[in-house]
């Protein structure tokens, strides 16, 4: 074990509120394990923040009509707030868009410029000559070569998962104005991964501890090969690339910015120089980042273990003052009652919405009961309720509330002297010592699940143990047999304050309040847990409910609300978020859809999702480059009858020229079908 622990949780983006899948994610496990840590008083230092570049900000941004400022400064600040309310215990919450980030980044890159790293390429990419744009990444989208989804962005599809670049793409388009883009020709500073494989490789291979889905994940990226990657874009929004060596490329630094995924790791060691600032000592960060004594530990959701495994290590690597992570326990997603979760469709649960109606602790018991650590996990609002009513309130409450009642009705509110131990007492002092042990080992190793398990048991074994002591019978019988249980019990809440501190930081608070404990669960000790007792004559405080009931009505109404949306799903195959949007009658009316017939189709070389298409439209005849081969064999699509969007701009594809294209129908499953008129509907006729 290191002197020092540098706790990170993935940087949420600024353009939309929180959800569940969010915080079971990356939030709720890092604070447990943070929480956990403090109380073993160890020096650790919890940093997010929201990342505020990129392409999704500005994607919100233009929806809204807003600027990617106005969309930043609104999430940034409602973000922030909900992880207060639900209790994510950061040390420091900073964000992209401030100076200190921009300077480090800056200085980042341009050491790892004069470390002689990167690589540039000037090549054609993608541009819309409409909204004056290159389409990286998300600003553009088009059908995945790998598993045919219509819908994959220019980084990643979202179907498949597979990794792509905007060239990858069939039939892309701009996510901005819908149009096909044309090939410009721009310079971009690439890290070249492939190179540094071979160092990342062994880097790897020294953490042989690392949860097995992560390391799968990077096995096979690199049994496939790290390619090089593009640090840099075109775009108006972001960190700029710093005149001075971009000045000595000679490349012109207009719009030119770091790629989101390069600075927004880097938010994490700025987020650390502010807290440092504002702890009054500039320097402090340096021993979290650049200290051998210090244990880097990234929490992260699945879908980004390439950029904190591999690329944000191989900047580290190349600029040579940092430490590598110790350890990135990314977890795999959650699912909403059976289904994906999808913030487009609105099928979530909001953190927003929920801190308005429930406790943070139901909800932080039941995701940490129920995380998706090793695969993905299911959230259920039965489930949920479940939980709270018959372990939250059945167990750890109703011991607490038959604790304290019996004492304040039978020795006036104040502790009790203890007698010797009998078996049963040795037994309940084990189990304590033991769950704080086991529970102790499993957040280490980053098993929050049965650490959630483990806490739990010791409730439920304190309970049976009210039970076998039959205070209410030993009252007459043994008074000072009944007081010795009203003692252990005391303790016994005592001990499990501090331990679900980690996981229930409110409800260990209220049981405090109770106990009238001096100091807080959060300064308590955790090696102390069943040992430091509270003293016979200490005053208890009010009896209190520690967690009320759920009743089904109110459950129900969660279940009915997510149903109504899964209701409202009409369209499968949603083309993605950015682009739903209302239109009107004569928005509609300028798309030309006419009834052609295919004359002939054949395959294209070097392109095997492709076919090329000559289509007869009545008044001429066109050729059309489809993303079809997977679905269809030239042979089943002559003389077919299919609708033809005519007014579509023309593209090359390939080195094709297409002027148009077919209509398909796509399934979520990723079948397709082409949308065909009926046989009897002559060619060229006009579809509306
Ligand atoms: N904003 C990214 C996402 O939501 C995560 C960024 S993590 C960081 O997927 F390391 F880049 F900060
Ligand atoms: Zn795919």
């Amino acid at each position: 074990m290191k002197d020092r622990i540098i706790v990170t949780s993935a940087l949420p983006y600024a353009n939309g509120p929180l959800h569940i899948g969010h915080i079971a994610g990356a939030y709720l496990p890092a604070d447990i394990y943070v929480r956990y840590n403090r109380l073993k008083k160890r020096d650790i230092l919890f940093i997010c923040g929201s990342d505020e570049n990129g392409v999704p900000i500005m994607l919100r941004a233009r929806k809204e009509g807003v600027s990617p400022q106005a969309i930043v400064d609104r999430y940034h600040a409602m973000n922030k707030q909900d992880f207060e309310k639900f209790g994510i215990s950061f040390d420091y919450y900073g964000r992209t868009s401030s100076a200190t980030h921009r300077e480090t980044s800056q200085g980042i890159f341009r050491r790892l410029a004069e470390n002689g790293v990167f690589r540039l390429k000037t090549e054609k990419q993608l541009y819309d000559p409409e909204a004056k744009l290159f389409l990286a990444d998300r600003f553009v989208y088009g059908t995945c070569p790998k598993c045919g989804y219509e819908n994959a962005y220019g980084d990643q599809c979202e179907k498949c998962g597979t990794s792509l670049s905007p060239a990858d793409l069939i039939d892309p388009k701009s996510a901005v104005t819908n149009t096909t883009p044309v090939m410009k020709e721009t310079t971009h500073w690439y890290l070249p991964l492939a190179e540094i494989q071979p160092r990342l490789e062994k880097w790897i291979a020294s953490h042989p501890d690392w949860k097995p889905n992560v390391l799968g994940q990077v096995k096979s990226w690199f049994a496939d090969g790290l390619k090089d990657r593009a640090v840099t874009r075109d775009l108006p929004w972001g960190v700029p690339v710093p005149e001075d060596v971009a000045a000595k490329e000679g490349v012109d630094v207009e719009n030119k910015v770091l790629y989101v995924w390069f600075d927004a790791p880097i938010g994490y060691i700025s987020a650390t120089k502010e807290w440092a600032q504002q702890q009054g000592d500039p320097e402090l960060w340096k021993k979290y980042w650049q200290d051998e004594n210090a244990s880097l530990v990234h929490f992260i959701g699945k879908d980004n273990i390439v950029f904190h495994c591999l690329i944000f290590p191989a900047m580290l690597m190349m600029h040579g003052d940092f430490v590598l992570p110790d350890n990135v326990p990314a977890n795999e997603f959650l699912n909403l009652e059976g289904n994906k979760l999808s913030t487009s469709r609105n099928y979530a649960v909001w953190l927003k919405d929920y801190l308005e109606k429930f406790e943070p602790d139901s909800l932080r018991y039941t995701l940490a009961a129920n995380l998706p650590e090793t695969r993905d996990a299911d959230f259920s609002w039965k489930e949920f309720q479940a939980r709270h009513n018959n372990e939250l309130a059945d167990i750890i409450g109703n011991f607490i509330n038959r604790t304290f009642t019996f004492l304040k009705k039978n020795f006036d509110g104040v502790m009790p002297p203890a007698a010797a131990a009998d078996a049963l007492d040795e037994e309940l002092e084990q189990k304590i010592q033991q769950a704080r042990e086991t529970m102790g080992e499993h957040i280490e190793h980053f098993r929050i699940k049965e650490a959630t398990r483990e806490l739990m048991d010791l409730a439920r074994f304190a309970n049976k143990y009210f039970n076998d002591k039959a205070p209410w019978k030993t009252r007459k019988e043994d008074p000072e047999q009944c007081a010795s249980t009203l003692n252990r019990c005391a303790n016994t809440a005592y001990a499990l304050a501090v331990m679900m501190q980690p996981i229930m930081p409110f409800s260990a608070e209220k049981i405090w309040k109770i106990l009238n404990a001096p100091g807080s669960p959060e300064t308590a000790k955790w090696d102390a847990v069943g040992t430091e007792t509270l003293p016979v004559g200490h005053r208890f405080d009010e009896v209190k409910i520690v967690f009320k009931k759920i009743e089904d009505e109110v459950i129900q109404k969660e279940i009915d609300t997510l149903q109504a949306v899964l209701d409202s799903r009409e369209d499968k195959g949603t083309p993605p978020e950015e682009n739903v949007e209302q239109i009107t009658i004569d928005e509609f009316a300028r798309t030309e859809l006419r009834v052609g017939r295919i004359l002939s189709a054949e395959k294209m070389k070097g392109a095997d999702r492709l076919l090329k298409l000559q289509v007869d439209l009545g008044t001429e005849k066109r050729q059309i480059i489809a993303g079809i081969a997977q679905h269809y064999s030239p042979e089943q699509l002559t003389d077919r009858k299919v609708v033809v969007v005519a007014n579509l701009k023309p593209a090359k594809l390939r080195g094709e020229l297409s002027e148009g294209m077919v209509l398909a129908a796509v399934a979520e499953d990723g079948s397709l079908s082409l949308v065909a008129p009926d046989e009897a509907t002559p060619v060229g006729a006009r579809v509306r």
